[in-house]
């Protein structure tokens, strides 16, 4: 994605061309399960995807959540950016809108993704009539429930932050996910909302966040990140200031929950920066600059 997104960045084309392109080649990837096509379900088995998508040339903004059926969803967050007067759609008026733009509806689930939603459907009671042949079995016999599957299917949170500086300075960003797999439907999280799971200030730079999302909104973290910019930190130093500022506020009420953040940040300059919780896996970005492809390695903290 970043390899194509370069090319029209490089050309001349605009940033939000090059966001959006690299964004749809992850969603549209069957083999990836964070996001798009083949992204995990909710509880219920169905895809529910959020992005969101902000132009720093023009100060504009769009956002779908809860889309089912449409394997791009960062390309409806720019339709609502720039076919409405609105910022974020949601559910079935957010489907119309793609549909009535020609986007047709397909099935979501891979194999690999229902395989996944079926074991974790399987692993969620000893008691229900759900399970493997084994489970049953086992239950009726009376010796057990034996036979659940290996490994847990644990929820996540995977989502993809894609943020373009352009050599005129113009500033563009996508945000885009499955949200967390096996979530309550209707769940949303920070992806589609702007300030939250992206942000695009075109005098200063852009940010972008993964992770719990229910922290991501409550903190406003891609905005903070943007401002402590605005006031002269560097995307590095920015992006630890927001994991230091959620951290603390746990702390500060004696909850010792961590949660699971990654944020990413880019400015005007062409500067980047990324920082993780612990339990937000890696501190890792993929950079395409002039110097080539760079796997940045930030910091982890909290
Ligand atoms: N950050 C993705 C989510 O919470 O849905």
């Amino acid at each position: 994605g970043l390899r194509q997104g370069w090319e029209i960045l490089s050309s001349g084309g605009t940033p939000m061309d090059a966001v959006e392109l690299c964004a749809n080649v992850i969603e549209v990837d069957p083999d990836d399960s964070s996001v798009g096509y083949g992204g995990l379900p909710n509880a219920l088995g169905v895809v529910q995807l959020d992005a969101s998508c902000m132009d720093g040339r023009t100060y504009a903004a769009g956002g779908v959540a809860s889309l089912e059926g449409i394997k791009t969803p960062a390309s409806i967050a720019r339709l609502v950016m720039e076919h409405t007067d609105h910022v974020l759609m949601v559910g079935p008026g957010a489907q119309q809108l793609a549909l009535d733009f020609g986007y047709g509806l397909e099935d979501l689930m891979t194999e690999r993704s229902r395989q996944s939603w079926l074991r974790w459907r399987e692993r969620l009671s000893e008691t229900d009539d759900y399970g493997p042949p084994e489970h049953l079995a086992g239950r009726r016999s009376g010796d057990g429930l034996g036979g659940l599957l290996e490994g847990p299917e644990d929820f996540h949170y995977g989502t993809t932050n894609v943020l373009a500086v352009a050599a005129n300075g113009d500033i563009s960003g996508i945000t885009t996910t499955s949200g967390l797999s096996w979530k309550v439907p209707g769940r949303v999280g920070d992806s589609p909302i702007i300030g939250a799971g992206l942000y695009v200030d075109n005098s200063v730079g852009a940010a972008g966040a993964t992770g719990r999302g229910e922290d991501v909104i409550k903190s406003c973290a891609s905005y903070f990140i943007v401002m402590r910019m605005r006031e002269g930190r560097t995307p590095q130093e920015a992006c630890e200031d927001a994991i230091d500022m959620i951290v603390d506020r746990y702390r500060a009420i004696g909850n010792d929950f961590v949660p699971g953040e990654k944020f990413v940040a880019i400015n005007k300059a062409g500067e980047f920066g990324c920082s993780s919780m612990p339990s937000g896996r890696n501190a890792r970005m993929t950079v395409r600059h002039g110097g080539g492809l760079e796997i940045y390695e930030g910091s982890t903290r909290g």
